[in-house]
């Protein structure tokens, strides 16, 4: 028998990384080859936006996905969000000429104010919350913060994009296959002050610290190449990260709804504490899934290096909190 379709909500849909996303979920990439989705995609009301929107549907029906069991375009989150069971919220604002960071921060949070309120009125009570859309942290803590009546801990932040690049660095560097790395992680803000730990990683069972043992390249050239990496691409690309950014988004849904089989991954998470990262604040932790559900992997030793870089991180998140708590 087959399965009752689930519905997914995307905002940004005919944006950048929406074209390089929608066609993945439509195909049972992300939940499942059996697992049948609608889709239900937001845009902003502008002609122009909704018109592209609409050639991106007529797309996605001229590849008659058997999974495709339904396609709405919306221009209000408070329609776009009706019933989802998961949203991935990818539209947002772009730093414009001129505009300070402080302005941004701003433009967002009215963004995601609307649309946690929109998911907490309308969504599934257990809708899964991804979000993409930079600052990703803290539009993710925003629309969280706008959701009182949802679970905390299923608003989530898109850090999977950074845990990739980081294992493809290490792949290259040690000459070993990217799948064969384990227990990689990333704490903090997705922005370059991530960071990326290798410290309890393996290839094989092999320790990638012990094998690379070069604490100048992992501070000097491995932190600023993944840090830095979204930045070297809209330099090559013009445009900012899009296959991959969807991909990992991809990644990330698929690993919290079908579980990563004891592989850890990463997540942008509310903390509740963990490694003394104040309650709330939107954190990438390395975390396991099962049962649709993620946990901390807890108890790692913090040495002092790395404790550097995690108040690091941290600081630039609160800070960004601090910035927005006015329009809460
Ligand atoms: P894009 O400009 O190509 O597309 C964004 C789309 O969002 C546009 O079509 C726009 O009309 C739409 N949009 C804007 N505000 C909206 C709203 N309120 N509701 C619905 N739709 C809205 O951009 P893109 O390349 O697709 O990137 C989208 C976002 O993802 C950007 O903020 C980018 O910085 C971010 N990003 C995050 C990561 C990550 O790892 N977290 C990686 C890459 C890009
Ligand atoms: C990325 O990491 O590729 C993006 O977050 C960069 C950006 O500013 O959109």
């Amino acid at each position: 028998m087959s399965k009752k379709p689930v519905r997914v909500a995307v905002t940004g849909a005919a944006g950048q990384i929406g074209y390089a996303l929608l066609f993945r979920i439509a195909s049972g990439e992300m939940l499942g080859k059996d697992q049948p989705v609608i889709l239900q995609l937001l845009e902003i009301p502008d002609e122009k936006a909704q018109n592209a929107l609409k050639g991106v549907i007529m797309e996605l029906e001229d590849c008659a996905f058997p999974l495709l069991a339904g396609i709405e375009a919306h221009s209000d989150p408070m329609t776009a969000f009706k019933d989802t069971d998961y949203a991935l919220l990818v539209g947002a604002r772009p730093r414009g000429p001129g505009m300070e960071r402080a302005d941004l921060l701003a433009a967002n949070a009215q963004i995601f104010t609307a649309q946690g309120k929109a998911l907490n009125a309308v969504a599934s009570r257990n809708v899964r919350v991804l979000v993409v859309g930079n600052p990703a942290n803290t539009n993710a803590y925003i629309a969280m913060k706008s959701a009182p009546d949802l679970p905390a801990k299923n608003f989530t932040a898109m850090l999977r994009l950074d845990h990739n690049r980081a294992a493809s660095q290490i792949a290259a560097k040690i000459g070993c296959a990217v799948g064969d790395i384990e227990k990689l992680a990333v704490w903090g803000n997705h922005s370059p002050t991530m960071y990326a730990d290798y410290r309890f990683a393996t290839v094989n069972g092999k320790s990638v610290k012990d094998t690379i043992n070069d604490h100048d390249w992992n501070a000097n050239t491995f932190l600023p190449t993944v840090g830095k990496r979204g930045a070297a691409i809209i330099a090559a690309r013009g445009l900012s990260s899009a296959a991959s950014a969807a991909n990992a988004a991809i990644d990330h849904m698929r690993d919290w709804a079908l579980g990563t089989n004891g592989k850890w991954v990463t997540m942008g998470i509310p903390s509740n504490g963990e490694y003394g990262i104040p309650k709330e604040v939107m954190f990438g932790y390395p975390v396991t899934c099962e049962g649709g559900e993620y946990k901390i992997v807890e108890g790692l030793p913090i040495d002092a290096f790395s404790q550097e870089c995690i108040n690091k991180t941290l600081a630039e998140l609160e800070g960004e909190k601090d910035g927005v708590k006015h329009l809460l």
